[in-house]
């Protein structure tokens, strides 16, 4: 019998060797804070449904670029909320959009700062959807041509990485390709391998206006009832080329984040979605909830599960704690 021998109070006795000892530690180099942009000069929309986040204009998006980065913050996830949608996305292509622009206005005036660039349809297809609509169905092979173009024309404007968040199949490769063939062989992916079709996207959807106008997105996204899926997706995206994989949302999916770490060589991010992070702010705008107590245990969480990269709405408010 161990008892009294092994005590496993005695390593918990003082803050000093508790702090010794700790296993996971959260650090300014887990995270990442995603930003959305809009037209305009002199925005900053509140996004209600998540309090404290913004929808800015290039001008006020590079300002509070500057001021995250100056509490510590090293890298954006940026979203962009474009003028005008068309049927399939083409107009994220294009050297003027939103997301180019902000790209090229921010490394102009916060050079340091590792600026990421979420790969997706879905903000500015006019129907809303990760892709091209052919009969009523998103079209794979037609999405990953414009996703290729789209990567192409933010690595052009200067983005550091590329993130694709569409879950059509064979994107990375496409991606990779694209870029490799325009000069861009060292621009990392980061890709959103096991994203699932989840009801923790509904803040983020007001957020970057981006919310289906028919249907959902299973056909595309998977399902939450599957990890071994979520497994074949992480192995074909690093065939691929994923420098990076990804598991989306990360609160109810950390057995997956977990298998994933065990089972693969690789560098994992988990994205923190914005439902999770609105619940939080709901309960502890009502005072039911310690907010920072929280925040500190469900990031130390995800990294515990096997996180190397934490996608966070919380980012600039625990950044200086870090
Ligand atoms: C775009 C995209 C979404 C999120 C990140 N990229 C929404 C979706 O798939 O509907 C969700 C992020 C969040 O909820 O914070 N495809």
């Amino acid at each position: 019998m161990s008892f009294p021998i092994t005590r496993m109070r005695r390593l918990r006795s003082s803050e000093v060797l508790r702090n010794m000892v700790r296993e996971t530690n959260l650090t300014r180099n887990d995270l990442i804070m995603p930003l959305f942009v809009r037209p305009g000069t002199k925005v900053q929309n509140p996004i209600k449904s998540m309090p404290g986040n913004y929808q800015f204009s290039v001008d006020t998006l590079t300002e509070q670029c500057k001021q995250l980065y100056n509490s510590g913050v090293q890298s954006v996830l940026l979203f962009g909320i474009p003028e005008q949608k068309d049927e399939t996305g083409d107009i994220a292509c294009s050297h003027n959009g939103i997301v180019q622009q902000a790209v090229r206005a921010i490394k102009q005036a916060v050079p340091g700062l590792y600026v990421v660039a979420d790969i997706c349809n879905c903000e500015y297809t006019s129907h809303g959807h990760c892709g091209t609509i052919v009969n009523g169905y998103v079209d794979n092979d037609a999405t990953i041509v414009t996703l290729a173009k789209q990567a192409v024309s933010l690595a052009q404007a200067g983005i550091d990485m590329v993130a694709p968040s569409d879950m059509m199949d064979g994107r990375v490769g496409a991606i990779r390709k694209a870029l490799d063939e325009n000069g861009f062989h060292t621009l990392p992916i980061m890709a959103y391998s096991a994203k699932y079709a989840s009801a923790f996207y509904g803040p983020f959807r007001d957020a970057a206006e981006s919310a289906p106008k028919f249907g959902d997105r299973t056909s595309y996204q998977m399902d939450s009832a599957n990890k071994n899926e979520a497994l074949r997706e992480v192995a074909l995206d690093i065939e691929e080329g994923a420098d990076i994989v990804m598991v989306k949302p990360a609160l109810s999916y950390l057995d997956v984040i977990s298998e994933v770490k065990h089972k693969f060589n690789v560098p994992i991010a988990a994205y923190n979605v914005s439902g999770e992070f609105s619940m939080v702010k709901a309960a502890a705008e009502k005072g039911w909830i310690d907010e920072k107590r929280i925040v500190r245990e469900i990031l130390t969480s995800i990294k515990r599960a096997g996180a190397d990269i934490i996608i966070s709405y919380h980012t600039q408010d625990i950044i200086n704690e870090l």
